[in-house]
């Protein structure tokens, strides 16, 4: 999986380290590689229908349906080997599912050839995971940039927004130290403005705080906030905290394959697809 996120990064990229750009670059949203209809749309709108996922004889997501709108915040709780992951896994473009559909922006991204999809999902899905896989020979600035040398180089204004980002979540003065440096916490609010870089319209993370202390878990839940109110994306977060998840407008319970969606507007189970209202 993580491979498949960074796929080309092998080479030694060319970064441009301490060179902060003195003015304020264009957004780059939509602009990395080849431009497709999916990638253009700065607004995504989230519609999952009647999706399953089987692994062998192991069914383990049956007809879920729901759909969000661009600053929908969404949290996933279920127990352990309830399909969890496997649901962000699906919506990331990461798996394909066994039946059903995932559309954003209206468009099946599984229909997109492999590079396609992998330039798309570069560009449109952030992931954060329990473990925040920063590359170690790297610093803190090379890996938050990292996304935006996949495919075609850095866009121009790459490095402004990975000073930005770097800010959002308070490590600026860490920028040029290597993660092992760093606390866990710290690793994983890289891990978050890495996820961000390439402004993507949904921030998938799974278990973010999993692997934290309460009081680490909650600066993390509080810069993911912070960061979801400023970019206005889709964010869904798989947590076993339920205080956490209460703070979601959205919450998804996921149990023996189907799931439940809590919102503002009511609860509905999976057979009926509804639209979050933000
Ligand atoms: N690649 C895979 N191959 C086979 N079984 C899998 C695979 N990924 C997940 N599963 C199975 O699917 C079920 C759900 O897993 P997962 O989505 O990781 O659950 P959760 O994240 O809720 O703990 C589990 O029974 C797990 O063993
Ligand atoms: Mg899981």
């Amino acid at each position: 999986m993580i491979l498949r996120m960074f796929v080309g990064t092998h080479k030694k990229p060319d970064f441009a380290v301490g060179k902060y750009p003195a003015k304020r670059g264009e957004s780059h949203r939509g602009k990395i590689g080849a431009e497709t209809e999916l990638t253009k749309n700065s607004t995504p709108l989230l519609k999952v229908s009647n999706l399953s996922k089987d692994f062998g004889k192991i069914q383990v997501l049956r007809n879920i349906s729901f759909a969000f709108r661009a600053g929908a915040s969404v949290a996933i709780t279920g127990p352990s080997g309830s399909g969890k992951s496997t649901l962000l896994h699906l919506i990331g473009t990461l798996e394909k599912p066994s039946g059903g559909r995932v559309e954003i922006n209206n468009t099946d991204p599984f229909t997109l050839t492999e590079p396609e999809l992998a330039r798309y999902r570069n560009a449109v899905i952030g992931f954060v995971f329990q473990e925040h896989h920063l590359l170690p020979q790297y610093s803190v600035l090379e890996n938050v940039l990292i996304p935006t040398l996949v495919f075609k180089g850095k866009p121009p204004d790459a490095t402004q927004r990975a000073y930005e980002l770097l800010q959002q979540v308070g490590l600026t003065h860490r920028r040029s130290h290597r993660p092992a440096e760093l606390s866990g916490g710290e690793r994983q609010r890289v891990a978050i403005a890495r996820a961000l870089i390439n402004r993507p319209g949904i921030l998938l993370c799974d278990e973010p705080t999993g692997n934290l202390d309460n009081t680490t878990a909650e600066t993390i839940a509080n810069v993911l906030f912070e960061l979801h109110k400023a970019e206005q994306n889709i964010l869904i977060v798989v947590t076993h905290n339920l205080a956490f998840a209460s703070l979601f407008q959205n919450h998804l319970k996921l149990a023996d394959g189907t799931c439940t969606v809590e919102t503002d507007i009511g609860t509905t189970n999976s057979s009926s697809a509804f639209l979050a209202e933000n």
